[in-house]
């Protein structure tokens, strides 16, 4: 498309005004726009007009910012446009000349910060200055007192000892993170993958809820404030049926009305749907307003940032009990989809101590409602071949909406359990979900079961591969596992496909744009068999079969992006590295735990290596065992995976084509124990062992499960037994916890 200038006029950054020659003559355009024009451009040229007030002029803001990107779409994409230039310009001088009233509404996203439709075309990436993590579930009663014992615990607290609590209802929407500086809102991201979410403060501008710029006292220079944005239940209804009368996509649930509403490429299809927001938590602070989560909160509320009136505050599992169980009860009259309860610990210097486990915070936890349930009619049984083998039976069902999505597959978990709920083929069945959850088939209605119903011959073969499927015996105890298990290793194409969809997953190498179909037709094509295989792609494109662009379901665009996304991930963090090969037992917790331990792929294959050829009673094998947080399974599994030809070489090819990075830890360098080796045992009293490990970890030393000639320190609680006695034959220095917390308190 032309775009060369007509006029050179600056607005805020913006370079030119767009091309003449693209756009329609005021007269063609005028009967359509000049009404509308005309009036806001008298009240713009009236002399010394007083500002419009902050609801009016957002108002405005969202309208003329909707309209110029209307008319930058049909201009920049559509190469229609409907306006004349001058009638472009107008507007866009109404924008700017409303940010300068209110410079508050003059955001990143905004029209006059950007050049033309380009940012339209996908919303940009922003990384979270603190990650946004989940939070781990509670489902049963008895899981409240745990949570509360494992936080007096780890903080050391006797049972006397007060420990006040949040509660609030969890809201069923989507999580943002709102980032203000000096009051003012700069941006907003989406959760994304936790680390990185999609900028999208366009659309949350047009969220009247949401406050462009804070007030109040006290107000931090830079706050990043967290919570969900959701629709309510009228608003949800409405909606839909206004979609369905248009004819469109009606929504399944009100958080998919919302996630679909905030992601709408046009900020005016956001501005029409009834968006509102809960803010209940902060990520980057400047400052906080209160030593307590319940004081930030209800300052956020100060500020003019909307706040759940229920939150309140418990001293004890009971009195969180009976929140949950009224919230319960009026969960259908809130207005607005909630799905549990979520427990804070309300002191912020508890929090902080506390920290995180894997991805979610030890200080909180989310009570989950009950799942909503539905009865419908098993139809068939499949069954499916995951990445390490295991075959899952699969419940195809007569379609059935449960708490208002519609289910037509169920997990039935295993052979043993559909033996245990004597499922057949043909039976009515109760179905449930709860939340993200896959469904689960959780009973059969024995009185409903026809004659014909038929029961399920569990395969002894891989349906896929025709390898054979068994359960592995434990060797110690006899007792063979429930899962029965391919033995065809990566000659099944299922678990082979299966390890790469995971290789490339979120979580682990994160190659976007390679989703599960992708890998599934590259797989089956033939192009990708290995991890290696998916880095030569590029370089092997059109070589013996037709290049990747020229076929269905691959515009030359994707291929491209695919490509980048594929070189942006040849250099990968060691920890993701190694949870992305998929070995059995090391999820995510674990690879970063032995990451940590040998810093490079190359220490740790060659110890993987030695453990393989030592075996279960070598050196080689114990040093692996020792790493705090590993245990023999892990080893096992460690070694299964290395002392498997296939696998070991599927490295080897991958590391020829990319490069694994240390594992760097983000920690202080300038502690006294940076860098040293610490290993803790017997009881210590003023701290509990988890808490002093992640401590120690926290100010760089590194944390091991047994004392050799590289331990630094070991510090020993009473009752300290034979580690006491090697670091004494070893001439290790022994520390008692006072002389560490000494120690541990320079700088
Ligand atoms: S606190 C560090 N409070 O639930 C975690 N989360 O399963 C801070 N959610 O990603 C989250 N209501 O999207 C918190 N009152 C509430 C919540 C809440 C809903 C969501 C949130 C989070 C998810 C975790």
């Amino acid at each position: 498309m032309a775009k060369q200038s007509k006029t050179t006029t600056k607005v805020q950054g913006q370079p030119k005004s767009k091309a003449k020659s693209t756009a329609k003559t005021n007269s063609e355009t005028k009967s359509k726009t000049e009404p509308r024009i005309d009036a806001n451009s008298k009240s713009k040229t009236k002399p010394a007009v007083q500002a419009p007030s902050d609801a009016v002029a957002r108002q405005r803001w969202t309208e003329i910012a909707a309209d110029i990107t209307r008319h930058d779409v049909l201009y920049y994409q559509q190469d229609a446009p409907e306006i004349s230039d001058e009638a472009y310009d107008a507007l866009r001088r109404r924008l700017a000349d409303l940010e300068a009233q209110h410079p508050e509404l003059a955001i990143a996203g905004s029209p006059t910060q950007r050049v033309g439709a380009a940012p339209l075309a996908a919303f940009g990436k922003v990384r979270h200055a603190v990650p946004m993590l989940s939070l781990s579930n509670a489902f049963a009663d008895a899981d409240v007192a745990d949570f509360l014992a494992r936080v007096r615990r780890f903080l050391n607290l006797g049972e006397d000892a007060p420990l006040d609590v949040t509660a609030e209802p969890k809201i069923d929407g989507l999580s943002i993170s709102l980032r203000y500086e000096n009051g003012l809102l700069v941006h907003a991201a989406t959760r994304g993958d936790g680390t990185e979410g999609e900028n999208v403060t366009a659309n949350v501008m047009t969220i009247g809820e949401i406050p462009h710029h804070l007030v109040g006292q006290g107000i931090a220079d830079v706050i990043e404030v967290r919570g969900e944005i959701f629709m309510g239940h009228d608003d949800f209804a409405a909606l839909n049926a206004a979609q369905a009368r248009a004819g469109e996509k009606v929504f399944a649930n009100p958080r998919n009305a919302a996630a679909g509403s905030l992601r709408q490429l046009d900020q005016a299809i956001t501005a029409q749907r009834k968006l509102r927001f809960f803010a209940y938590a902060w990520g980057a602070a400047s400052k906080l307003p209160g030593p307590t989560q319940y004081d930030v909160v209800t300052t956020f509320k100060t500020w003019g940032l909307p706040v759940n009136p229920l939150m309140q505050i418990a001293a004890s599992a009971d009195a969180l009990l009976a929140f949950y169980r009224d919230i319960e009860q009026r969960r259908a009259s809130l207005g607005y989809d909630i799905d549990g309860v979520v427990y804070k610990v309300n002191r912020l210097d508890y929090q902080e101590r506390l920290g995180f486990v894997s991805r979610s915070p030890r200080w909180a936890i989310a009570h989950k409602f009950a799942a909503e349930r539905a009865t419908t009619i098993l139809r068939d049984i499949e069954i499916q071949v995951g990445r390490t083998g295991a075959l899952t039976p699969v419940a195809k069902l007569e379609p059935v909406t449960v708490g208002g999505v519609v289910v037509s597959n169920a997990t039935l978990h295993n052979e043993d359990e559909i033996a245990r709920k004597d499922i057949r083929i043909g039976d009515t069945v109760v179905v449930q979900r709860a939340g993200d959850v896959i469904p689960q088939v959780v009973e059969v209605l024995i009185d409903k079961r026809p004659a014909s119903a038929i029961a399920f011959q569990y395969p002894v073969v891989c349906p896929v591969c025709g390898s054979h499927a068994v359960r592995e015996q434990d060797d110690k105890t006899g007792v063979s596992d429930v899962v029965r298990r391919c033995t065809g290793g990566l000659i099944c194409p299922a678990q082979a496909k299966e390890r790469l969809k995971h290789f490339v997953s979120r979580n682990a190498v994160d190659i976007e744009g390679l989703g599960s179909e992708k890998i599934e037709f590259l797989f089956d094509d033939g192009r990708i068999k290995t991890p290696a295989d998916i880095f030569t792609l590029a370089a092997r494109n059109g070589d013996h079969a037709a290049p990747l662009q020229t076929l269905k379901g691959f515009g030359k665009t994707s291929v491209d992006k695919i490509f980048k996304a594929i070189d942006a991930r040849r250099t990968v963090p060691l920890d993701r590295f190694l949870f992305g090969l998929g070995i059995r037992h090391i999820g995510e917790t674990t690879a970063k735990d032995l990451a940590k331990a040998y810093g490079s792929i190359e220490a740790l294959t060659a110890a993987a290596m030695a453990a393989v050829v030592g075996g279960p009673d070598s050196d080689a094998y114990r040093e692996i065992d020792d790493i705090e947080g590993i245990g023999a399974t892990v080893v096992d599994a460690l070694i299964g995976f290395f002392g498997e030809p296939h696998n070991a070489e599927q490295v080897t090819q991958l590391l020829h084509e990319i490069t694994v990075a240390p594992f760097v830890r983000a920690v202080a360098s300038d502690s006294a124990v940076a860098g040293k080796t610490v290993v803790f045992t017997g009881t210590l009293t003023r701290l509990a062992r988890s808490e002093a490990k992640a401590q120690a970890e926290r100010l760089g030393a590194k944390v091991a499960g047994s004392v050799s000639k590289k331990t630094d320190y070991v510090v020993a609680g009473s009752d300290a037994g034979s580690k006491l006695d090697a670091a004494r034959a070893l001439g290790v220095t022994v520390l008692t916890e006072d002389a560490w917390l000494a120690l541990i308190a320079q700088n």
